[in-house]
This record gives structure tokens, sequence and C-alpha cells, in this order.
């Protein structure tokens, strides 16, 4: 069950998911695989383990963390006042790569949510830790499981590449079958607000469900979003087109500058499960530049673009 003689285990074993549970309940933190991106999990009850996780992370306490639980009738154990809204785009994507902002009630704590009076939740669509969450019976609170900041990881390794041992246990799940984190959709505005781009788009919640997402502003979009995040080492620079970045590599190239293209070729999806993956690899390999081709803007095209901004303003 143990691999490579460090702290990640087989998730697909049931001891596995045992010793996970048995940390969690000692308020150990575990790095679980979701089908997003892997999180750095805590009991959802223990304060004193979810503090562990804004230590651990160099994560700042104002910024709220998402609860994540097994099933949908879950929910009103977390939350307060569902709008209508909610309750739809629960029922239409859960479980699946959609986080929703709604009421909180009081059994979710002033640590998860640095002090507001709303709460993240979702339901993530991975055997593994579905299986964890329903032996479990609790909910878990988890962040990407990285440094603050970073990259994300999308397999044990990157996890194990940024932890270490500093986390008592890697659940090995797999690649992450979406590799970049959820859709984030306020619900307590109206219209709801689009927080974060992800697999599920707007465009999608308006074709599925006849709902109107706008675009954020105003209090929930001052909520932790940064405009610098998932930042590689290497600096990242964005062109338009194919054609932009490969004259930007040849100029940089003759400068001395080791720079190299980061393009979304043919299938945008495949492009963005393994993103997080070439920019952790390009690193490795002491790249200096990456230019970035910028995705189409329709459908995960959106969410591979704000990740690429982001990245682009880090430096
Ligand atoms: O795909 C995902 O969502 C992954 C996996 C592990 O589930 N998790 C993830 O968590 O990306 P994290 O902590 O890296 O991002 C949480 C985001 C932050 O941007 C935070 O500001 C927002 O959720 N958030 C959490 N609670 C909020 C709240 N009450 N109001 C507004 N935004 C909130
Ligand atoms: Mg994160």
């Amino acid at each position: 069950m143990l691999r490579n003689d460090s702290n990640i285990l087989d998730g697909c074993e049931s001891a596995s998911i045992e010793f996970a549970i048995d940390a969690l309940r000692r308020d150990e933190l575990v790095a679980i695989p979701t089908e997003t991106v892997y999180g750095l999990a805590a009991r959802a009850s223990s304060r004193t383990a979810v503090k562990k996780i804004f230590e651990l992370k160099g994560r700042p306490p104002s910024h709220p963390l998402i609860l994540h639980i097994a099933k949908t009738s879950d929910l009103d154990k977390w939350s307060l006042n569902l709008p209508p809204v909610a309750k739809v785009l629960t029922e239409k994507y859960w479980p699946g790569p959609l986080t929703i902002v709604v009421q909180r009630n009081t059994n979710v704590s002033d640590e998860i949510t640095g002090g507001r009076d709303t709460v993240a939740i979702r339901c993530p669509d991975h055997k593994i830790t579905t299986d964890l969450l329903m032996r479990l019976n609790d909910a878990i609170v988890a962040p990407s499981a990285n440094r603050f900041g970073k990259v994300s990881p999308t397999s044990a390794k990157h996890v194990f590449a940024d932890l270490g041992r500093d986390v008592e246990i890697i659940l090995d799940g797999g690649e992450c079958t979406i590799g970049l984190e959820s859709t984030i959709i306020d619900c307590t505005t109206t219209p709801p607000q689009l927080l974060r781009a992800g697999a599920i788009t707007v465009d999608q919640i308006q074709a599925d469900c006849a709902i109107n997402v706008a675009l954020a502003s105003g209090e929930s979009r001052a909520s932790g979003m940064l405009e610098k995040h998932y930042a590689p080492n290497c600096k990242v620079e964005l062109c338009k087109n194919r054609a932009l970045a490969n004259s930007r590599q040849l100029e940089l190239t003759q400068l001395g500058v080791k720079a190299e293209v980061l393009d979304f070729d043919v299938d945008i999806e495949l492009f963005a499960r393994h993103l997080y993956s070439r920019l952790r690899d390009a690193d490795t390999r002491q790249i200096e530049v990456i230019i970035a081709v910028t995705a189409p803007m329709i459908g995960i095209g959106l969410a591979i673009n704000e990740r690429l901004e982001k990245a682009a303003n880090s430096h």
C-alpha cells in the first residue's frame, strides 16, 4: 500500500481510506484526489484541524475554504435559506466541478469562512473521496493542496513535491480528470455571480437551467480573489496566437533566455487537464519564460485564460 517509501497511499485500497479517516479524526491533514485538483483536507467540525490548513499552506485567514460534502442532501447540515437557484444548480451538476456560495448555519465555524456569513460548498465527483466522506460521516474543508499562490496539484506526486511529509497521508487517486479548480457561483446575489471560471461555464448553465449568471462585482468579488495566483517560478507571457508566440520565443532565445511556447494544440480539455503539470515541468527544466497562447473564449477556454492571466500577473 505504501508507495516509494513515502506518505503516498493507494487510495483504491480500502485500508488506505481507513488510515486517512483515522488521521482526520485525530485532527491531522490528509491530501485527497478530486476530479478538479488535489485538496488538502481537514475535518470540517474541528477548528484545530482547520487552523492547521492555514498554517501549512501559508494562507492568510481571510481566504475562506470550500466545504466538501458526500451528497446533495448534506447541504442542509451546513447552509441556511437555500435559494431556488442553488437547488437547481446542485441537482443538475452535483457531484461535479461546481462550488456554490450560500448562507452558512452555525455548524460552520468562523475559521472556515474567515468570519463571513456565507460558505462555499461543493460535492466532488471522485470515487475515493466520496467513499472517504461517506465513511467519515462529517464534511471536510479542502483548499488545493499546494503552498499559497502556487500552481495547484493534479497528481499525488505534485502534492508530495509541494508539501512532502508535512501532510500525514496523501491518498493517490491518479491524475485529476479536469485539472482546473471548480467553477464558483455566488448564489447569495441576484443574479448569481461567477466568482471563478471552471469546467462548468456560464453559457452551459444558461442553456441547461435557464439561469443567468453575472460576472463577479462588489463584495463577493473581493473575497479572496487575487489578481496574482497559480504562479509557476518561471515568468509567464501571453500571446494571442501561435505565430506571435513563435516569434517572441525566437526573440528571447536570441537574447539567451530559455523560453518555451505553451499551446493548446487541438484538444482543449486535454490541455486544461495537463496545464498545471506542464507549468510545473517547465520549472523543473528551469525554463525562464513560458509564452502561453491564450485559449479560445469558449467552454473550458475561459477557465484556462483566467489561470494564465493570473500566472502572467504574478511576475
Ligand atoms: O476544485 C476546487 O474547488 C478545489 C478542490 C480541492 O475541491 N478547491 C479549491 O479551493 O480550489 P481553494 O481554497 O484553492 O479555493 C477556494 C476559493 C477561493 O477563491 C475563495 O476565495 C473562494 O473559494 N471562497 C470560499 N469561500 C467563499 C465565500 N464564502 N465567499 C466567496 N468566495 C469564497
Ligand atoms: Mg487554491
